[in-house]
């Protein structure tokens, strides 16, 4: 009797709809972080930037002559048309829908009916960029405005939370460089989640900071910063980041907007008060990939971070195992 009950019950449980979480690997090439999706049917692959700050999927259009790899419109039997510009610097572009999947099979996030910016000029270093911000006028290419792809996703039932998480390694091994979770938290990288801070505005991730330290240096104003885990470099106040760069004696391109620091450097931890929580990144977190031309490492971050569209906030947590 309890046999059949446990029977019951697990099949009761299998036959609740059953919606996905995917998780796939970050790789890393050269100053940029990369996922692959696919797009229309049958697939087609493409290894893309991941971008936290843009909206929308960009990818290199068949029409572009001297791209490496581009989307072929006319092979996928779910592709739409739906505009064409060319008002790109002149150059050409085609805005589509059509099925995409984020992830590499088998572990492949199915989307319906989503937004495609095809570009006929190759802008980027990968195949395209899958940018998971949020809606924003300006910005990257002419679709940012659309509804984020994991808004869409969840609008279609396709996942339970328009959720996704960012999980970075502290070391990169072989161009694998951390696991993005598409549709919720990710629980198999990322211990329970610290805290959620409400973003500061709506159309970015940008959240309050409440103080930083720094070895020698430390600030408690408060101000605001966009959180992007899948940039290279660290943002802030310019005369924050200044001082910050003093410390482990990084140095400043020409405009002082970007700082870079010798890779071997022994730099101090770095600790940021967010909704008076105290979140610390080890010095052997904070470099990121080494730039292409030259020997330097941007600095990089080490908190996963979970990014919650639907309640306007981000999460952190630590990585498991620290
Ligand atoms: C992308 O897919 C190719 C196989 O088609 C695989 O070799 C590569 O490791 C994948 N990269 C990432 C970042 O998943
Ligand atoms: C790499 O370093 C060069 C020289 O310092 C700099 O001009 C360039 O912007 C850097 N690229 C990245 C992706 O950081
Ligand atoms: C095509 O790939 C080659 C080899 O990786 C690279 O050197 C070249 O810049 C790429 N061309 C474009 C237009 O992306
Ligand atoms: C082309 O793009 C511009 C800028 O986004 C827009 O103002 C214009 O309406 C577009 N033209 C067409 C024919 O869609
Ligand atoms: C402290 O932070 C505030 C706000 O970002 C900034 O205006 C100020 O210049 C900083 N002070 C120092 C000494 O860095």
């Amino acid at each position: 009797m309890k046999l059949l009950w446990t029977l019951i019950l697990l099949g009761l449980t299998s036959a609740a709809p059953t919606k996905k979480i995917i998780q796939n690997t970050i790789g890393s090439i050269p100053g940029l972080y990369v996922v692959n999706v696919t797009i229309g049917t049958p697939n087609q692959q493409f290894l893309v930037q991941l971008d936290t700050y843009n909206n929308g999927l960009f990818v290199q259009d068949k029409s572009c002559g001297y791209c490496n790899h581009t989307f072929d419109s006319s092979k996928s039997s779910t592709y739409k048309f739906l505009n064409q510009n060319t008002s790109l610097g002149g150059n050409n572009y085609i805005i589509g829908q059509d099925i995409i999947n984020l992830g590499l099979s088998p572990n492949l996030l199915p989307i319906p009916n989503t937004i495609i910016e095809q570009d006929a000029m190759p802008l980027y270093y990968a195949d395209g960029l899958l940018g998971l911000g949020l809606q924003h006028d300006g910005g990257f290419g002419f679709i940012g405005n659309n509804l984020p792809i994991l808004v869409n996703a969840y609008n279609q039932g396709v996942v339970d939370q328009p959720i996704y998480t960012i999980y970075l390694r502290k070391n990169i091994q072989n161009g694998d460089a951390g696991v993005i979770t598409y549709g919720g938290v990710d629980s198999i990288n990322c211990g329970s989640v610290i805290a959620y801070q409400p973003l500061a505005k709506y159309d970015d991730y940008v959240i309050a900071f409440s103080g930083i330290s720094y070895g020698s240096y430390a600030n408690s104003s408060t101000y605001t910063t966009l959180v992007d885990s899948t940039s290279v470099s660290i943002g802030g106040p310019p005369s924050v980041i200044a001082n910050m760069a003093k410390v482990v004696g990084a140095i400043p391109d020409e405009g002082y907007l970007f700082y870079q620091v010798d890779c071997d450097k022994k730099i101090p931890s770095f600790t940021f008060t967010i909704g008076g929580k105290q979140y610390t990144v080890d010095s052997n977190q904070q470099l990121g990939p080494k730039n292409a031309t030259s020997n330097m490492c941007p600095f990089a971050k080490s908190y996963c971070n979970i990014y919650d569209p639907g309640n306007k906030r981000l999460g952190f947590a630590l990585p498991k195992g620290q």
